[in-house]
């Protein structure tokens, strides 16, 4: 595939995620989410698989983990790799990686486009996404957005590209 690109949302202290869901409701970004990924498919570990506010992909989504899955959904595949899983894709001209926390932190060193919603606050949590070398990735994309009557906070689109 040609473009391995990250997909996640962070609040300002990097925190993705606390008690295996995401920490807050933003509509915007879920219509924002299915805009950028329709029809393309989905990379995660086996802890954002089972987190009760899980996406799919309409394509195929691989899900990393070292044991099996029992009633894995439709169009779900299970890999025991990242060699497996990008095997299974590589025909694709698009993949994105959804996290969590493991995945996001593996996946850094090798994906080279980055979609990140930063949504402008503090919260607590039990996951968060990696540091952002501004060495390797350089920012392209940084759009603002006051909250409204559905989204309860400020948030940011950002897109980061590897640099060289
Ligand atoms: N805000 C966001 O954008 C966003 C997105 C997704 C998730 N999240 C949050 O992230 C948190 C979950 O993150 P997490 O780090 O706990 O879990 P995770 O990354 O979703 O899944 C971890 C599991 O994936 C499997 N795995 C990881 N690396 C692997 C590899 N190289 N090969 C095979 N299997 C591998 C392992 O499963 P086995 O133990 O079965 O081997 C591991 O226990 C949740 O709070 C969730 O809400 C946030």
């Amino acid at each position: 595939m040609k473009k391995i690109s990250l997909i996640a949302a962070m609040s300002e202290n990097r925190v993705i995620g606390r008690h295996n869901q995401l920490p807050w409701n933003m509509p915007a970004d879920w219509q924002n989410f299915r805009r950028i990924t329709a029809g393309k498919p989905f990379v995660m570990g086996r802890n954002s698989y089972l987190a009760p506010d899980k996406l799919l992909s309409t394509s195929r989504s691989i899900i990393l983990s070292h044991s099996e899955i029992p009633d894995l959904c439709e169009n779900c595949i299970r890999a025991e790799n990242w060699e497996t899983a990008l095997s299974l894709l590589q025909h694709e001209p698009e993949i994105f990686i959804l996290g969590g926390q493991s995945i996001f932190e593996q996946a850094m060193s090798f994906a080279n486009y980055i979609y990140l919603t930063v949504v402008h606050g503090i919260f607590p949590g039990d996951a968060w996404f990696p540091e952002i070398d501004k060495l390797e990735w350089k920012l392209i994309k940084d759009r603002f957005y006051h909250r409204d009557s559905r989204n309860p906070y400020d948030y940011s689109f950002q897109e980061y590209i590897r640099a060289g």
